[in-house]
Protein backbone atom coordinates (compact mmCIF):
# COMPACT_ATOMS: atom_id res chain seq x y z
CA UNK A 1 0.00 0.00 0.00
CA UNK A 2 1.39 3.55 -1.05
CA UNK A 3 1.88 6.37 1.27
CA UNK A 4 -1.42 8.21 -0.16
CA UNK A 5 -3.52 5.23 0.04
CA UNK A 6 -1.97 4.84 4.04
CA UNK A 7 -2.29 8.54 4.68
CA UNK A 8 -6.20 8.42 3.41
CA UNK A 9 -6.93 5.27 5.12
CA UNK A 10 -5.74 6.49 7.75
CA UNK A 11 -7.94 9.84 7.91
CA UNK A 12 -10.90 7.43 7.07
CA UNK A 13 -10.20 5.69 10.34
CA UNK A 14 -9.98 8.02 12.31
CA UNK A 15 -13.04 9.72 11.14
CA UNK A 16 -15.14 6.39 11.82
CA UNK A 17 -12.89 5.99 15.41
CA UNK A 18 -14.37 9.91 16.11
CA UNK A 19 -17.77 9.45 15.31
CA UNK A 20 -18.21 6.39 17.75
CA UNK A 21 -17.85 8.69 20.40
CA UNK A 22 -20.17 11.47 18.52
CA UNK A 23 -22.87 12.22 21.43
CA UNK A 24 -24.77 14.59 19.74
CA UNK A 25 -25.73 16.99 16.59
CA UNK A 26 -23.51 19.16 18.15
CA UNK A 27 -20.72 16.68 18.21
CA UNK A 28 -21.39 15.23 14.75
CA UNK A 29 -20.69 18.69 13.33
CA UNK A 30 -18.03 19.31 14.91
CA UNK A 31 -16.16 16.04 13.31
CA UNK A 32 -18.14 16.91 9.77
CA UNK A 33 -16.28 20.91 9.81
CA UNK A 34 -12.72 18.65 10.87
CA UNK A 35 -12.81 16.01 8.20
CA UNK A 36 -14.67 17.39 5.54
CA UNK A 37 -14.76 20.88 5.98
CA UNK A 38 -12.81 23.85 3.92
CA UNK A 39 -9.57 23.10 6.47
CA UNK A 40 -10.95 19.68 7.03
CA UNK A 41 -8.05 17.31 6.77
CA UNK A 42 -9.54 15.44 4.13
CA UNK A 43 -10.36 19.02 2.10
CA UNK A 44 -6.05 19.80 2.83
CA UNK A 45 -5.10 16.36 1.73
CA UNK A 46 -7.14 17.30 -1.54
CA UNK A 47 -5.20 20.37 -1.50
CA UNK A 48 -1.83 18.76 -1.15
CA UNK A 49 -3.00 16.40 -4.86
CA UNK A 50 -0.57 18.71 -7.17
CA UNK A 51 2.52 17.13 -5.22
CA UNK A 52 1.24 13.83 -7.16
CA UNK A 53 2.20 12.63 -10.45
CA UNK A 54 -0.09 13.25 -13.01
CA UNK A 55 -0.60 9.37 -13.99
CA UNK A 56 -1.01 8.54 -10.44
CA UNK A 57 -3.88 11.67 -10.00
CA UNK A 58 -7.19 9.25 -10.91
CA UNK A 59 -6.19 6.85 -8.27
CA UNK A 60 -5.62 9.36 -5.60
CA UNK A 61 -9.08 11.21 -6.38
CA UNK A 62 -10.66 7.72 -6.97
CA UNK A 63 -9.65 7.19 -3.11
CA UNK A 64 -9.91 10.53 -1.75
CA UNK A 65 -13.76 9.93 -3.24
CA UNK A 66 -14.28 6.87 -1.49
CA UNK A 67 -13.47 7.76 1.48
CA UNK A 68 -15.24 11.18 1.48
CA UNK A 69 -18.03 8.93 0.94
CA UNK A 70 -17.75 6.32 3.75
CA UNK A 71 -17.17 9.00 6.08
CA UNK A 72 -20.75 10.53 4.95
CA UNK A 73 -22.19 7.68 5.02
CA UNK A 74 -20.93 6.77 8.57
CA UNK A 75 -22.25 10.15 10.05
CA UNK A 76 -25.70 9.90 8.14
CA UNK A 77 -25.79 6.04 9.94
CA UNK A 78 -24.94 7.77 13.15
CA UNK A 79 -26.74 11.01 12.52
CA UNK A 80 -29.89 8.46 12.22
CA UNK A 81 -28.96 6.22 15.46
CA UNK A 82 -28.71 9.71 17.55
CA UNK A 83 -32.01 10.87 16.55
CA UNK A 84 -33.93 7.68 17.43
CA UNK A 85 -32.09 7.73 20.56
CA UNK A 86 -33.58 11.18 21.26
CA UNK A 87 -36.60 10.24 20.67
CA UNK A 88 -36.66 6.91 22.46
CA UNK A 89 -35.67 9.40 25.91
CA UNK A 90 -38.54 12.00 24.77
CA UNK A 91 -40.83 8.99 24.94
CA UNK A 92 -39.87 7.73 27.47
CA UNK A 93 -39.98 10.89 29.67
CA UNK A 94 -43.13 11.79 28.61
CA UNK A 95 -44.83 8.56 28.87
CA UNK A 96 -48.58 8.40 30.18
CA UNK A 97 -49.45 6.04 32.48
CA UNK A 98 -53.17 4.73 30.94
CA UNK A 99 -53.75 3.06 34.10
CA UNK A 100 -53.57 5.94 35.95
CA UNK A 101 -57.49 6.41 37.34
CA UNK A 102 -59.04 9.77 35.27
CA UNK A 103 -60.50 12.77 37.08
CA UNK A 104 -63.08 12.41 38.42
CA UNK A 105 -65.88 15.00 38.12
CA UNK A 106 -67.53 16.13 41.46
CA UNK A 107 -71.31 16.78 40.22
CA UNK A 108 -73.47 18.53 42.91
CA UNK A 109 -76.67 17.48 44.46
CA UNK A 110 -80.24 18.81 44.80
CA UNK A 111 -80.67 19.90 48.42
CA UNK A 112 -83.33 17.77 50.47
CA UNK A 113 -85.22 21.01 50.95
CA UNK A 114 -85.34 22.05 47.20
CA UNK A 115 -86.50 18.29 46.16
CA UNK A 116 -89.17 18.32 49.20
CA UNK A 117 -90.20 22.26 47.78
CA UNK A 118 -90.61 20.67 44.55
CA UNK A 119 -92.60 18.39 45.35
CA UNK A 120 -94.94 20.22 46.83
CA UNK A 121 -94.58 22.94 44.02
CA UNK A 122 -95.87 19.69 42.06
CA UNK A 123 -98.68 18.82 44.21
CA UNK A 124 -100.16 22.59 44.39
CA UNK A 125 -99.47 23.47 40.54
CA UNK A 126 -101.34 20.08 39.93
CA UNK A 127 -104.40 21.75 41.84
CA UNK A 128 -103.99 24.53 39.37
CA UNK A 129 -102.33 26.57 42.14
CA UNK A 130 -99.54 29.42 40.59
CA UNK A 131 -96.30 29.94 42.46
CA UNK A 132 -95.41 33.05 43.38
CA UNK A 133 -92.44 34.62 45.34
CA UNK A 134 -92.47 37.65 48.12
CA UNK A 135 -89.29 39.82 49.27
CA UNK A 136 -87.39 38.49 52.34
CA UNK A 137 -86.76 41.97 53.53
CA UNK A 138 -89.88 43.64 54.19
CA UNK A 139 -92.44 46.37 55.52
CA UNK A 140 -93.37 45.52 59.34
CA UNK A 141 -96.92 46.60 57.53
CA UNK A 142 -96.93 43.33 55.51
CA UNK A 143 -95.24 41.20 58.12
CA UNK A 144 -97.61 42.10 60.84
CA UNK A 145 -100.17 45.15 60.36
CA UNK A 146 -101.64 43.64 57.55
CA UNK A 147 -102.00 40.50 59.03
CA UNK A 148 -104.06 41.60 61.64
CA UNK A 149 -100.83 41.77 64.31
CA UNK A 150 -101.36 45.26 65.64
CA UNK A 151 -98.22 47.47 66.75
CA UNK A 152 -98.37 45.73 70.79
CA UNK A 153 -100.08 42.46 69.61
CA UNK A 154 -98.34 39.78 71.75
CA UNK A 155 -97.96 37.61 68.39
CA UNK A 156 -95.38 40.63 67.55
CA UNK A 157 -93.34 39.35 69.96
CA UNK A 158 -93.07 35.41 69.44
CA UNK A 159 -92.13 36.52 66.24
CA UNK A 160 -88.94 38.59 67.14
CA UNK A 161 -86.94 39.27 64.36
CA UNK A 162 -83.94 41.37 62.87
CA UNK A 163 -85.15 44.77 61.92
CA UNK A 164 -83.07 46.48 58.96
CA UNK A 165 -85.17 50.23 60.17
CA UNK A 166 -88.08 51.01 62.60
CA UNK A 167 -90.39 49.85 59.83
CA UNK A 168 -88.14 47.64 57.45
CA UNK A 169 -87.39 43.75 58.83
CA UNK A 170 -86.59 40.64 57.42
CA UNK A 171 -89.98 39.16 57.51
CA UNK A 172 -90.56 36.37 60.15
CA UNK A 173 -93.15 34.37 58.00
CA UNK A 174 -94.19 34.40 54.27
CA UNK A 175 -97.65 35.29 54.99
CA UNK A 176 -96.61 38.59 53.94
CA UNK A 177 -97.18 37.48 50.22
CA UNK A 178 -100.76 36.58 51.21
CA UNK A 179 -101.37 40.64 51.64
CA UNK A 180 -99.05 41.77 48.64
CA UNK A 181 -101.46 39.56 46.89
CA UNK A 182 -104.49 40.44 47.35
CA UNK A 183 -104.19 44.50 47.18
CA UNK A 184 -103.52 43.75 43.23
CA UNK A 185 -107.09 42.89 43.24
CA UNK A 186 -107.08 39.86 40.92
CA UNK A 187 -109.26 37.35 41.58
CA UNK A 188 -109.83 34.78 42.26
CA UNK A 189 -106.60 33.73 43.91
CA UNK A 190 -104.88 30.47 44.37
CA UNK A 191 -101.34 30.69 44.47
CA UNK A 192 -98.69 28.99 47.02
CA UNK A 193 -95.68 31.35 48.32
CA UNK A 194 -92.46 29.65 49.05
CA UNK A 195 -89.41 31.56 50.33
CA UNK A 196 -87.20 32.49 53.48
CA UNK A 197 -88.04 33.68 56.67
CA UNK A 198 -86.28 34.99 59.46
CA UNK A 199 -86.48 35.39 63.41
CA UNK A 200 -83.55 36.05 66.17
CA UNK A 201 -83.73 32.29 67.09
CA UNK A 202 -80.79 30.02 68.73
CA UNK A 203 -79.96 27.62 66.41
CA UNK A 204 -80.48 23.75 67.94
CA UNK A 205 -81.25 20.45 65.83
CA UNK A 206 -84.96 21.96 65.46
CA UNK A 207 -84.48 25.71 65.01
CA UNK A 208 -82.30 28.07 63.00
CA UNK A 209 -82.81 31.55 62.68
CA UNK A 210 -83.45 31.63 58.74
CA UNK A 211 -85.68 29.13 57.61
CA UNK A 212 -88.27 27.85 55.01
CA UNK A 213 -91.76 28.38 54.73
CA UNK A 214 -94.41 27.82 52.05
CA UNK A 215 -97.06 29.81 51.89
CA UNK A 216 -100.74 28.89 50.67
CA UNK A 217 -103.44 31.20 49.89
CA UNK A 218 -106.88 30.46 48.25
CA UNK A 219 -109.79 33.67 47.83
CA UNK A 220 -112.73 32.95 45.56
CA UNK A 221 -116.57 33.27 46.09
CA UNK A 222 -118.32 30.71 48.18
CA UNK A 223 -114.45 29.02 49.80
CA UNK A 224 -115.62 27.34 52.77
CA UNK A 225 -113.58 25.45 55.66
CA UNK A 226 -114.30 22.13 53.87
CA UNK A 227 -112.41 23.34 51.10
CA UNK A 228 -109.73 23.96 53.00
CA UNK A 229 -110.04 20.28 54.75
CA UNK A 230 -110.72 18.64 51.47
CA UNK A 231 -107.37 20.68 50.22
CA UNK A 232 -104.79 20.03 52.60
CA UNK A 233 -106.35 15.95 53.15
CA UNK A 234 -105.01 15.40 49.24
CA UNK A 235 -101.72 17.30 50.15
CA UNK A 236 -101.59 15.10 53.15
CA UNK A 237 -101.70 12.30 50.75
CA UNK A 238 -99.62 12.57 47.97
CA UNK A 239 -96.59 13.93 50.22
CA UNK A 240 -97.07 11.13 52.94
CA UNK A 241 -99.21 8.23 50.80
CA UNK A 242 -102.22 7.58 50.63
CA UNK A 243 -103.06 5.80 53.72
CA UNK A 244 -102.15 9.38 55.49
CA UNK A 245 -104.86 10.66 57.61
CA UNK A 246 -105.28 14.48 58.62
CA UNK A 247 -106.48 16.17 62.17
CA UNK A 248 -107.66 19.76 62.69
CA UNK A 249 -107.18 20.94 65.91
CA UNK A 250 -108.28 24.62 66.56
CA UNK A 251 -105.79 26.91 67.05
CA UNK A 252 -105.11 31.14 67.30
CA UNK A 253 -103.57 32.72 64.14
CA UNK A 254 -104.18 36.67 64.03
CA UNK A 255 -104.93 36.53 60.08
CA UNK A 256 -107.22 33.49 60.36
CA UNK A 257 -110.31 32.72 62.04
CA UNK A 258 -111.21 29.82 62.37
CA UNK A 259 -107.78 28.74 63.11
CA UNK A 260 -106.33 25.34 63.16
CA UNK A 261 -103.40 23.27 63.03
CA UNK A 262 -103.00 19.91 61.15
CA UNK A 263 -101.38 16.53 62.29
CA UNK A 264 -100.93 13.87 59.47
CA UNK A 265 -101.24 10.37 60.74
CA UNK A 266 -97.63 8.90 61.24
CA UNK A 267 -96.22 7.49 58.02
CA UNK A 268 -93.77 5.55 60.09
CA UNK A 269 -96.10 3.12 62.13
CA UNK A 270 -99.20 4.19 60.46
CA UNK A 271 -100.82 5.80 63.55
CA UNK A 272 -100.06 2.76 66.23
CA UNK A 273 -97.89 5.36 67.91
CA UNK A 274 -93.84 4.53 67.79
CA UNK A 275 -90.72 6.54 68.47
CA UNK A 276 -91.30 8.87 65.32
CA UNK A 277 -94.10 10.35 66.10
CA UNK A 278 -93.31 10.44 69.71
CA UNK A 279 -95.76 7.23 70.67
CA UNK A 280 -99.14 9.70 69.63
CA UNK A 281 -99.71 8.40 66.31
CA UNK A 282 -100.03 11.85 65.02
CA UNK A 283 -97.48 14.71 63.17
CA UNK A 284 -97.77 17.99 63.47
CA UNK A 285 -97.43 19.82 59.47
CA UNK A 286 -98.76 23.02 59.66
CA UNK A 287 -101.03 25.70 60.48
CA UNK A 288 -104.11 26.86 58.28
CA UNK A 289 -107.62 28.60 58.43
CA UNK A 290 -110.29 31.14 57.03
CA UNK A 291 -108.83 34.38 55.93
CA UNK A 292 -109.85 36.88 58.39
CA UNK A 293 -112.56 38.81 57.18
CA UNK A 294 -110.26 42.31 58.53
CA UNK A 295 -107.60 40.95 56.41
CA UNK A 296 -109.47 40.76 53.23
CA UNK A 297 -110.88 44.21 54.08
CA UNK A 298 -107.28 45.36 54.68
CA UNK A 299 -106.41 44.21 51.27
CA UNK A 300 -109.55 45.65 50.05
CA UNK A 301 -111.57 42.16 49.45
CA UNK A 302 -115.06 42.81 50.10
CA UNK A 303 -115.26 40.03 53.01
CA UNK A 304 -119.41 39.99 51.90
CA UNK A 305 -118.81 38.60 48.59
CA UNK A 306 -115.52 36.82 49.11
CA UNK A 307 -113.90 34.02 51.21
CA UNK A 308 -110.79 32.55 51.29
CA UNK A 309 -108.39 29.75 53.40
CA UNK A 310 -105.08 30.07 53.76
CA UNK A 311 -101.80 27.73 55.21
CA UNK A 312 -98.37 27.97 56.13
CA UNK A 313 -96.04 24.63 56.09
CA UNK A 314 -92.59 25.02 57.36
CA UNK A 315 -90.14 23.53 54.54
CA UNK A 316 -87.40 22.10 56.74
CA UNK A 317 -89.84 20.62 58.57
CA UNK A 318 -90.97 18.57 55.20
CA UNK A 319 -88.06 17.74 54.69
CA UNK A 320 -86.90 16.56 58.16
CA UNK A 321 -89.61 14.37 58.68
CA UNK A 322 -89.97 12.90 54.76
CA UNK A 323 -86.11 12.06 55.11
CA UNK A 324 -86.09 10.81 58.59
CA UNK A 325 -83.35 13.68 59.31
CA UNK A 326 -83.33 14.06 62.84
CA UNK A 327 -81.13 16.94 62.95
CA UNK A 328 -82.44 20.32 61.54
CA UNK A 329 -78.51 21.65 61.38
CA UNK A 330 -77.48 19.18 58.81
CA UNK A 331 -79.62 20.72 56.45
CA UNK A 332 -77.15 23.97 56.54
CA UNK A 333 -73.73 22.36 56.77
CA UNK A 334 -73.92 21.42 52.56
CA UNK A 335 -71.86 18.16 53.20
CA UNK A 336 -71.64 16.51 50.22
CA UNK A 337 -71.73 13.15 51.80
CA UNK A 338 -74.82 14.22 53.37
CA UNK A 339 -76.75 16.09 50.53
CA UNK A 340 -76.00 12.58 48.58
CA UNK A 341 -78.38 10.68 50.22
CA UNK A 342 -81.17 12.28 49.25
N1 LIG B 1 -97.30 32.21 59.29
C1 LIG B 1 -97.58 31.24 60.31
C2 LIG B 1 -96.34 30.99 61.15
O1 LIG B 1 -95.28 31.32 60.74
C3 LIG B 1 -98.05 29.95 59.68
C4 LIG B 1 -99.44 30.10 59.15
C5 LIG B 1 -100.52 29.72 59.90
C6 LIG B 1 -99.68 30.61 57.88
C7 LIG B 1 -101.79 29.84 59.43
C8 LIG B 1 -100.97 30.74 57.40
C9 LIG B 1 -102.00 30.34 58.19
O2 LIG B 1 -101.27 31.21 56.21
O3 LIG B 1 -103.27 30.48 57.71
O4 LIG B 1 -96.48 30.45 62.21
Amino acid sequence: MSDIELKVKEIQDSAIEALKSADGLEKLNEIRVAFLGKKGSLTQFLKSMKTVAPEDRPKVGKWVNDTRFAIEEKMEETKKKLDAEKMERQLASEEIDVTLPAKMKFIGHRHPNTIALEEVERIFVGMGYEVIEGPEIEYDDYNFTKLNIPANHPAKDEQDTFYITKDILLRTQTSPVQARVMEQGKLPIRMISPGRVFRSDEVDATHSPSFHQIEGLVVDKNITFADLKGTLDVFAKELFGPETKTKFRPHHFPFTEPSAEVDVSCFKCGGKGCRFCKGSGWIEILGCGMVHPHVLEMCGIDPDVYTGFAFGVGLERIALLKYEIDDMRLLYENDVRFLKQF
